[in-house]
């Protein structure tokens, strides 16, 4: 029998229930106010559109896409912008809505690249959190699940641009 090369670590129940936790925590401290969500692409695209239907403030959404791993499984440190934001964000409320944080380079740079642009406000939230990767400090301001060490795929994160349309999130056995 052929073994799989993924285990399942988070089910689409879980992922939603979390996600509506999300929605309910971020729509009661942001009452009152309308934020741009600021989805990086391309893997927080599943968590950003299933966050944002939960949300019950006034959002808008623009997108941002970043130099990632490439086809590696590895952080190369380097971090550029590879599409910016369409507007402006100078006076918003700014949520930066990502996927997973691992050595926490990516974040780090995109956090004081926008917040050089003046916003009102900027929060980090994430789906994913894998702490034991850190190479810079840094702390999302609302996570979903902190997990161990595995490289993981599905719900919009991929390994050479597969597996992003699972609807749960796998450990990626990378030896198979
Ligand atoms: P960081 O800069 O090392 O924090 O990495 C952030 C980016 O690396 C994420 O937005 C993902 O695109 C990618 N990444 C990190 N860990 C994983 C993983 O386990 N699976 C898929 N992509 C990952």
């Amino acid at each position: 029998m052929k073994k799989s090369n993924r285990k399942l670590l988070l089910g689409e129940e879980e992922i939603a229930c979390r996600v509506a936790e999300l929605a309910a925590e971020i729509s009661a401290e942001y009452e009152g106010r309308k934020v741009l969500l600021v989805c990086v692409l391309k893997g927080a695209v599943v968590f950003a559109s299933d966050l944002m239907r939960r949300l019950k403030i006034p959002v808008e959404i623009d997108f941002i896409a970043v130099s990632s791993y490439g086809s590696d499984t590895a952080s190369s440190g380097v971090v550029r912008i590879l599409k910016d934001l369409d507007s402006s964000i100078q006076g918003k409320e700014i949520l930066i809505v990502e996927d997973i944080v691992d050595t926490g380079l990516t974040l780090d740079y995109l956090r004081k690249n926008l917040l050089s642009r003046k916003p009102k406000s900027l929060k980090v939230v994430t789906l994913l959190d894998k702490p034991a990767r850190r190479q810079v400090e840094f702390t999302p301001d609302y996570c979903g699940f902190e997990i161990p060490d595995h490289f993981v795929v599905g719900y919009g994160l991929d390994f050479n641009e597969d597996y992003r349309q699972l609807p749960g999130i796998h450990i990626l056995n990378l030896e198979f």
